[in-house]
C-alpha cells in the first residue's frame, strides 16, 4: 500500500496505472474508518483492479460553527484498517495546502437545484464543497469509478448528475448503508454520541424502517404526508432526538412529493439531533416494491 500525500505524485501515479492498462478505483473519505468505508473498498476492489483510498478533512465543505475542528482524525489508525482489509494499492492523503494551495477555493463546482431540498437549505455551501473536492480528486486519482455510500443518499444523487452533466467519464459507484447491529447507520459522527444518545440514536433506523414498509406496501396512490407522520411518530419515541426535517422527495429530483403512486421512486430522508450530533438517515424505495416482490415469489 503505497502513501502518497502530493497532487502531483498522485497525477503521476494514476497516469501509470492507466498507461498499464489497469482499471482504477476512488474511494473518497475523510477517513475515520469504520465498517460503511469498508465495503466502499471492498465494493472498490470488485469494480477495479487499481484502488486508491482518499483520506482528506475537507475544510470546503463544513458551514461556521460546523465541526470542522473536532471532526474525529486517526490517519494511524485508518492506515491499519486499510492494511488489513488489503487490496488497497494507495492511499491519498494530502494535506490542506495541496488541495487548496490559494487557501479558500476561487474555482467551485456547483450543481443546482438538487441542493435546494433536504440537507441543502440547513447546511449552506455544503454540497458545493464537495462537489469541488471530489471534482479534484477525481482529477487527481483519474478513477475510471468511484465508489459512494448510499447513506449520503443527496451527495450521492448530486454526485451522479455532476459527472453525468459535466460528461467526467467516471461512474459512479453506490454502496447500501451499513448498520451496526442495533440499526444504526455507520458514521464516523456516531463517536459524538453519549451513552445515552447512543442508546436512542437507532430510532433513525426504525422510522428508516417504517417508511421503508409503508411505501414498498403501497398498493394505491397515498399521501406523502401520511409517510412523514409515520416517520415521525417512530422519531418520538426517542425522547433526545429533536428531527431538523423528515421529508419524502423524488429519489431522482429530490424534490418534494405530495402523493405516491405505486412504481414511483422515491426517498425517504431525515436529519436528526441528538445534542449537538446531527445524524442523518434515509433510504431508496420503489413504491410497491413489496406487491412486486410477492408476485414474484408465488
Ligand atoms: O462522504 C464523504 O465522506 C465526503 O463528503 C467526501 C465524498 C469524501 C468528500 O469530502
Amino acid at each position: 500500500m503505497k502513501m502518497i500525500q502530493t497532487a502531483e505524485a498522485m497525477q503521476s501515479e494514476a497516469d501509470e496505472a492507466r498507461r498499464a492498462g489497469r482499471r482504477l478505483a476512488l474511494v473518497p473519505t475523510m477517513g475515520a474508518l469504520h465498517d460503511g468505508h469498508c465495503a466502499l473498498v471492498r465494493r472498490a476492489k470488485k469494480e477495479a483492479d487499481h484502488v486508491t483510498v482518499s483520506i482528506f478533512v475537507n475544510p470546503a465543505q463544513f458551514g461556521p460553527g460546523e465541526d470542522l475542528d473536532a471532526y474525529p482524525r486517526d490517519l494511524d489508525g485508518d492506515l491499519d484498517t486499510l492494511e488489513t482489509l488489503g487490496g488497497v494499492d494507495v492511499v491519498f492523503a494530502p494535506p490542506a495546502e495541496e488541495m487548496y494551495p490559494l487557501g479558500a477555493p476561487q474555482a467551485w463546482v456547483e450543481v443546482e437545484g438538487l441542493v435546494d431540498t433536504l440537507n441543502g437549505p440547513h447546511r449552506p455551501g455544503h454540497f458545493r464543497g464537495v462537489t469541488t473536492v471530489v471534482t479534484k480528486l477525481f482529477h487527481l486519482c483519474r478513477p475510471h469509478v468511484g465508489v459512494f455510500g448510499e447513506k449520503d443518499a443527496q451527495q450521492f444523487v448530486i454526485l451522479r448528475r455532476m459527472t453525468e452533466e459535466l460528461h467526467f467519464g467516471v461512474e459512479i459507484a453506490g454502496v447500501p448503508t451499513q448498520r451496526e447491529a442495533d440499526g444504526l447507520a455507520c458514521s464516523s459522527r456516531n463517536e459524538y454520541l453519549s451513552q445515552e444518545e447512543r442508546a436512542q440514536a437507532p430510532v433513525l433506523a426504525e422510522a428508516v424502517c417504517a417508511a421503508h414498509g409503508l411505501i414498498a406496501g403501497t398498493t394505491e396512490e397515498q399521501p406523502a404526508e401520511a409517510v412523514v407522520g409515520q416517520m415521525r411518530d417512530a422519531l418520538a419515541e426517542a425522547p433526545l432526538a429533536e428531527p431538523q426535517y423528515v421529508a419524502v422527495v423524488g429519489a431522482r429530483d429530490l424534490q418534494p412529493v405530495e402523493t405516491i403512486a405505486p412504481g414511483q421512486d422515491v426517498l425517504a430522508a431525515m436529519a436528526v439531533f441528538f445534542g449537538d450530533t446531527r445524524l442523518i438517515d434515509n433510504a431508496f424505495v420503489t413504491a410497491g416494491s413489496q406487491e412486486e416482490a410477492e408476485k414474484g415469489e408465488r
